[in-house]
């Protein structure tokens, strides 16, 4: 077999990772985890070479193991005899201008053997790890530590064949200074004394079920816990506690409509750990214990969506997994139309449509941004030699969305259910291509390929003709507004009174860029703009105002920039900040002041866009 994924340099035919045990020190201090990682093959090895990715990883040792993982033991050969053997290996340079890809390491196996155990430590600028100061948090007085895996960044953490494809169990001891409290994407085993000494405690986790390498994770740090509903937990620090209990009081409601529509939820308990703000991300659907950013505190429940959303990848994405970032649109957008059909059964059709509006508009910003790379507009993607992170765009998710919509809508509603249940059913627990939803869907959707043009959608670039339209009386009303507030009319006050959270974003979302700063200014006013405790309004209107130079909509957009690391609002603001001539060294200047507050991955992605 070949190494299929253009992101690992595993070789599966060398024998599959399917399961490892961590032990692991978390310092503090010197920002770095070190320990080991017991890898389990699923076969005894035939003999020859193992490759694994790394990404900064000093390995120290790597050893066959001694009787661990059970049914490893070959008391007749010469496996256990050799336990504690130490191995060969090197670590191999990426290519040059991939440096994303990590070192190959390569373990040569002995015939027999069935797991070894590399001793490590990571690097303190892990791609993967953010370590911050207690100044970093919303309490100041503890550090923090969390991951972020997703797309291949496990490799920095743990030394692994980092692809969806080897999907694994894992088992993990974290050492811990005694005043913190760590959790995993995994169950929960409880804690004990460390062998590091009073100071320390060990929390101990296990995650029976395969999971791709990417829904590994982990956060430390000073954390509460308040449950919400028999199955849901919201964890964060003390002080943010309340108000996210609030924020997320709906998430039972969200279980039950989504194992409705979807099957029973697989994955025992869906916590919800709320991050400090520098997380990159929305949300992340690490299994049992979803992350998500604190900008989804608006305190009205408007962002409710996130929480579905990554709810929804409990079926798609984590049961059913894309094989590779050629297929991310296999999670993405499955689950945004899975969001939104829980969206819809909760909060009525009206409510799913204008965020169906709302996706449309970032799908077409996003197709506009890549006119000069239009391939990245595919849903099938081919992206050997591109970093991940780098093509990370709302095409899989909302070109995606549309795509399934568009399959809803010619076989009707039934069908369509029929066959996404065949597709979870048929796929779970499996890491799937492209090919297999093709396979499937003019399987279940006999002659669906007269009606809708799959492949036009699949491999083609931009929007597909006739693609379907989000629909509803007061997504109409807001492009009414629109065009009133493009000619200089603003709505009344009480107009203004009664746009929800929703529709103000859309609002904001579809004004045009050649609004006048006074247009601006009045707008402000009348929304109230400056005082919303929305990081995501905002951020939609301070991407205006900047671009029309309202007066003290830089500073604004400074405040903001040093107060949040969601890559959702980071790239906006430094692009508008970046596009204006007068801004453009400001952007600079604040990014090299705000950028030791970012995740490396959102350090990384950025710095291109403002030249630093
Ligand atoms: N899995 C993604 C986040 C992700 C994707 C991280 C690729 C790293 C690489 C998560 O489920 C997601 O899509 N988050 C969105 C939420 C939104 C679509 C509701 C986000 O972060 O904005
Ligand atoms: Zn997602």
């Amino acid at each position: 077999m070949a190494m299929l994924d253009p992101h690992s340099c595993a070789d599966l035919s060398q024998g599959q990772v399917r399961a490892v045990q961590l032990e692991l020190r978390v310092d503090f201090e010197k920002k770095i985890l070190e320990g080991e990682a017991t890898l389990i093959l699923a076969e005894p090895s035939r003999g020859g070479p193992l490759d694994l990715d790394t990404r900064g990883l000093a390995i120290e040792s790597v050893q066959l193991a001694s009787d661990l993982g059970g049914d490893t033991q070959d008391r007749s050969g010469g496996g256990r005899a050799d336990s504690g053997l130490a191995l060969a290996f090197t670590l191999h340079a990426p290519p040059n201008g991939a440096e994303w890809m990590g070192e190959r390491l390569r373990v040569e196996l002995p015939k027999g053997a069935k797991s070894v155990v590399v001793r490590y430590r990571t690097s303190p600028d892990a791609s993967a790890l953010q370590w911050l100061e207690p100044a970093q948090t919303a309490g100041g007085v503890h550090p923090y530590l969390f991951s972020q895996c997703q797309a291949i960044h496990a490799r920095a953490v743990v030394p692994l064949q980092d692809t969806p494809r080897a999907r694994m169990t894992y088992a993990a001891r974290l050492h811990v200074p005694r005043a913190l409290k760590s959790r995993m994407s995994a169950r929960s085993l409880g804690r004990s004394d460390s062998r590091f000494g009073a100071a320390w405690a060990c929390d101990a986790f296990e995650m029976p079920q395969a999971i791709p390498p990417y829904l590994l994770a982990l956060a430390v740090g000073d954390l509460a816990e308040r449950a919400i509903t028999k199955r849901s937990s919201v964890v964060a620090e003390p002080s943010q506690l309340d108000a996210a209990a609030w924020e997320f009081a709906e998430v039972g409601a969200m279980m039950d409509a989504a194992e409705k529509l979807f099957g029973p939820y697989a994955w025992e308990r869906f916590d919800l750990l709320l991050m400090p703000p520098s997380f990159p991300y929305g949300g992340m659907e690490n299994p049992r214990l979803t992350f998500l950013t604190p900008s989804l505190l608006a305190g009205d429940r408007s962002l409710a969506n996130v929480v579905a959303h990554e709810l929804a990848h409990a079926w798609t994405g984590n049961l059913v997994t894309n094989a590779d970032a050629n297929h991310f649109w296999l999670n993405e957008g499955f689950t945004v139309y899975a969001e939104r059909r829980i969206l819809e059964a909760l909060s009525g059709r009206a409510a799913s449509e204008l965020h169906a509006a709302i996706g449309r508009h970032e799908l077409e910003e996003a197709i506009t941004d890549f006119a000069k790379t239009p391939e990245l507009t595919r849903l099938r993607n081919d992206l050997v030699g591109t970093d991940p992170d780098v093509a990370y765009s709302q095409v899989p998710y909302e070109k995606g969305y549309l795509f399934l919509r568009a399959l809803e809508e010619s076989e009707g509603r039934a069908a369509f259910d029929r066959f996404l249940h065949a597709w979870i059913e048929r796929h779970s627990f499996q890491s799937v291509t492209t090919d297999a939803f093709l396979t499937l869907v003019r399987e279940q959707l006999p002659g669906v390929e007269s009606r809708v043009p799959l492949l036009a959608w699949i491999d083609g670039a931009g929007i597909p003709e006739h693609a379907p339209r989000a629909e509803s009386e007061r997504w109409f009303e807001v492009k009414r507004s629109v065009e009133s507030i493009s000619r200089g009319e603003l709505p009344t006050a009480t107009q203004a009174a009664s746009f929800t959270p929703a529709e103000l974003l859309l609002l904001l979302q579809s004004l045009p860029a050649s609004l006048t700063a006074e247009t601006c200014a009045e707008l402000d006013r009348l929304f109230a703009l400056r005082e919303k405790q929305s990081v995501e309004l905002r951020c939609a209107f301070l991407c205006i105002a900047v671009r029309a130079a309202m007066p003290g909509a830089d500073g604004r957009a400074r405040e903001l920039l040093l107060t949040t690391g969601r890559m959702k609002f980071l790239r906006p603001l430094y692009g508008a900040l970046s596009a204006r001539g007068e801004t453009r060294q400001f952007a600079r200047t604040l990014f090299a002041e705000a950028s030791s507050r970012y995740h490396p991955i959102a350090r990384a992605v950025l710095a291109p866009l403002v030249g630093a």
